[in-house]
C-alpha cells in the first residue's frame, strides 16, 4: 500500500517556541489515520500545515507523491476535503442551502451533493436551519461539505469533540464507511480512546513530537501486559514470586509486564512449590494502558 500523505522533518516554530518538531508522517492510502495527542500537542497546527493554512518553518509535505509547493498547491488541495475547528456552515441557512453554496463555488453536480448528504445521513434534516441542528448534525454537515467534491483524502480535526456517546458512535460508523469506499481519512482527537478502534493506523503526538506511529497491532505488540494468577494462596504465591515484582491484587497475584517465557517459568515455579494455580490470564489492555507503558507511566 502506498502512502498518500508523507511529511519529512515538518516543523513549526512560533517566536522562540517550537510547537511541532521534525514530523515524519506516513499516512497509507485507504486507512483511517488516528492522530492522537492531548490539547496543545500540535495536532491542529500539523493538519493546517498539510492544508497549507499554516506555513511550515521547516520540512516538506508530499501529497500522493508530489511535493506541496506553490506550483502544485492548487491541484493537490483539490484532492483533500477538510473540517478544521468549528463546522463551516451558516446557521441562518438550511443544510441544503449551505450545500448549494459550496456546490456553486466548486461547480459540483446535484448528484455529488445528494451523495454527500446521504453519506452523512442528513437527508431528512436538509431543509432545517443549521442553527437548530445538534452539534453532531453540524459536524456531519461539515463533513458533507468537505465530501461533496469527492476528495481522495479527508482531514478532520476533532470531529468527535463535544459529541454525546450516540454522536461519537455515529461518527465512528461514518469514518469506517468512508474508509471502506477508499477515502483516506486523517482524524484527530485529544482523547485516546475515542477513535482508537476506528483507526487502523495511529500517530500519537506529545508536545509536538511523534511518540508512536504505526498500526494498532504494532503498538500493542510493543507493550507487555500484566499477568494475573488466580490461587487460593495469594499471600504465599506473592512471596514466592516477589523476585518478578509480584504484588497481591485482591484474591490474585499480579505480575507486571512479563513475557511468555517468564510466565512459563513463574507458573512452573509455583507448581513446583505446590501452590494450587487455578488460573493464569493476561490483563486486557486499553490503548491508555499501552500508552502508559510506552511513556514509562507518564501517559500523555
Ligand atoms: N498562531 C499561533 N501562535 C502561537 N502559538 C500557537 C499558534 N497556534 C498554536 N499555537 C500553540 O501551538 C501549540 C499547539 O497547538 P495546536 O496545534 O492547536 O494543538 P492541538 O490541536 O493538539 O490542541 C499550543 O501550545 C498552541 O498554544
Ligand atoms: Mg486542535
Amino acid at each position: 500500500m502506498s502512502d498518500l500523505i508523507t511529511t519529512h522533518d515538518l516543523g513549526k516554530t512560533y517566536g522562540d517556541r517550537t510547537v511541532v518538531h521534525n514530523l515524519d508522517l506516513r499516512i497509507p492510502e485507504g486507512c483511517v489515520y488516528g492522530f492522537l495527542g492531548p490539547n496543545g500537542s500540535g495536532k491542529s497546527t500539523t493538519m493546517k500545515m498539510l492544508l497549507s493554512l499554516v506555513r511550515p518553518t521547516s520540512g516538506e509535505v508530499h501529497i500522493m507523491g508530489r511535493r506541496m509547493q506553490p506550483s502544485t498547491r492548487r491541484g493537490l488541495l483539490r484532492e483533500i476535503g477538510s473540517l478544521i475547528e468549528a463546522p463551516p456552515a451558516y446557521g441562518h441557512l438550511t443544510g441544503g442551502e449551505n450545500m448549494r453554496l459550496v456546490q456553486r463555488l466548486l461547480g459540483l453536480s446535484d448528484g455529488q451533493v445528494r451523495r454527500a448528504v446521504r453519506t452523512v445521513r442528513l437527508q431528512d434534516h436538509i431543509d432545517k436551519r443549521v442553527r437548530t441542528y445538534s452539534l453532531g448534525m453540524k459536524q456531519r454537515l461539515g463533513i458533507a461539505l468537505a465530501l461533496a467534491r469527492e476528495p481522495r483524502i479527508l482531514i478532520l480535526d476533532e470531529p468527535t469533540n463535544g459529541l454525546d456517546p450516540a454522536g461519537i458512535e455515529e461518527m465512528r460508523r461514518l469514518l469506517k464507511q468512508l474508509a471502506d469506499r477508499g477515502i483516506t481519512v486523517m482524524v484527530s482527537s485529544h482523547l485516546l480512546g475515542e477513535i482508537d478502534r476506528t483507526a487502523t493506523v495511529l500517530g500519537i503526538l506529545g508536545e509536538g513530537r511523534m511518540l508512536f506511529q504505526g498500526t494498532r497491532e504494532q503498538l500493542f505488540a510493543r507493550s507487555v501486559p500484566d499477568v494475573l494468577v488466580d490461587t487460593p494462596e495469594p499471600d504465599r504465591a506473592t512471596a514466592l514470586t516477589s523476585g518478578w515484582g509480584a504484588v497481591r491484587d485482591g484474591g490474585c497475584v499480579r505480575i507486571p509486564g512479563i513475557g511468555h517465557d517468564t510466565t512459563a517459568h513463574l507458573v512452573a515455579h509455583l507448581v513446583h512449590e505446590r501452590v494450587a494455580v487455578h488460573g493464569v490470564r493476561r490483563e486486557e489492555q486499553s490503548l491508555e494502558d499501552v500508552f502508559m507503558d510506552l511513556t514509562g507511566g507518564g501517559g500523555l
